[in-house]
């Protein structure tokens, strides 16, 4: 039987999804995570994406993996063993997802005992799903409490968030945007949507947006979340949309606000 949705005791849990592949869940799990981690409350990072692991890198952790999630399920380790501690906070560990077994391995019964467990050992849970809408999606999307949904600011990618809305207001279970790879000057020149137009094509509330940065791409190379980077605008962009989820106020950046000019430009190339 489903159990009813909404808040158990511990953990908040939330799914970071998109429907679309690369569009960075992964980038935005492992970001938000070690944000919140800074700010002092205790995260688990779930890697979700079984058979496609990414998160245990973007954290520098892969040479630690011993045990996964796969392993928990099948009782080959006890849940606290499959977790690993972040080498650059002790606020923030990983779940790492098996490289081997097949995507249908866990089911959503299995994976609810799981993140259930450890809902009181930490303030925040975050799921880092698989692309496109099926089992793991279906999984990650089960166990959670609310939902972080996240989209470039492409068509392709609004077009797939829109459908996942659907699927996730069909279950009674909050959802926030994050627009990732926003590109600053393209939006000042009116050449690609704004932050206001997404809002109204999704009508759903807006965590953050996080503009197109090639630290992102350098510091997951190195295995080392942009938010450790103070220079990073991406890593500042992280730094607010972890402080929105703990319910800080913090209002949007002028470069996130649409200006008269851009708006005006965009109607005069597009006569929208
Ligand atoms: N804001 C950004 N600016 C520049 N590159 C980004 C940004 N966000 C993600 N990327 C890059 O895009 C690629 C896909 O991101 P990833 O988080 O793996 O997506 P997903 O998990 O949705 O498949 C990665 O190479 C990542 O470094
Ligand atoms: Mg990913």
């Amino acid at each position: 039987m489903e159990e009813p949705k909404g808040r158990k005791s511990g953990a908040q849990v939330y799914v970071v999804t998109s429907g679309k592949g690369g569009v960075g869940k992964t980038t935005t799990t492992a970001n938000l995570g070690a944000a919140l981690a800074l700010k002092g409350v205790r995260v688990l990072v779930v890697d979700a994406d079984i058979g496609l692991r990414n998160l245990d890198v973007m954290l520098g952790l892969e040479n630690r993996v011993v045990f996964n999630l796969v392993d928990v399920v099948r009782g080959e380790c006890k849940p606290a063993q499959a977790i690993i501690r972040s080498k650059k906070s002790s606020n923030l560990y990983l779940l790492p997802a098996s490289q081997t077994d097949d995507k249908e391995s866990v089911s959503l019964e299995d994976f609810r005992q799981v993140v259930d467990f450890f809902r009181k050992e930490f303030d925040f849970i975050l799921i880092d799903s698989p692309a496109g809408i099926e089992h793991g999606f279906k999984t990650s999307v089960g166990v959670a409490d609310e939902a972080i949904l996240v989209t470039t600011p492409e068509v392709t990618s609004l077009r797939d968030v829109d459908k996942v809305i659907g699927l996730i207001s069909a279950q009674q279970m909050e959802s926030r945007l994050v627009i990732n790879r926003f590109d600053v000057d393209m939006a000042r020149r009116g050449d690609m949507l704004s932050v206001q137009d997404i809002q109204e094509i999704l009508s759903i509330p807006l965590l953050g947006v996080v503009p197109k940065d090639d630290s992102i791409i350098i510091s997951a190379n190195y295995g080392e979340p942009v938010v450790y980077n103070p220079k990073s605008k991406a890593g500042g962009a992280f730094i607010k949309l972890a402080g929105r989820l703990l319910g800080e106020s913090i209002p949007l950046d002028d470069w996130e606000r649409e200006n008269i000019w851009n708006k005006l430009t965009r109607m005069f190339k597009f006569g929208d």
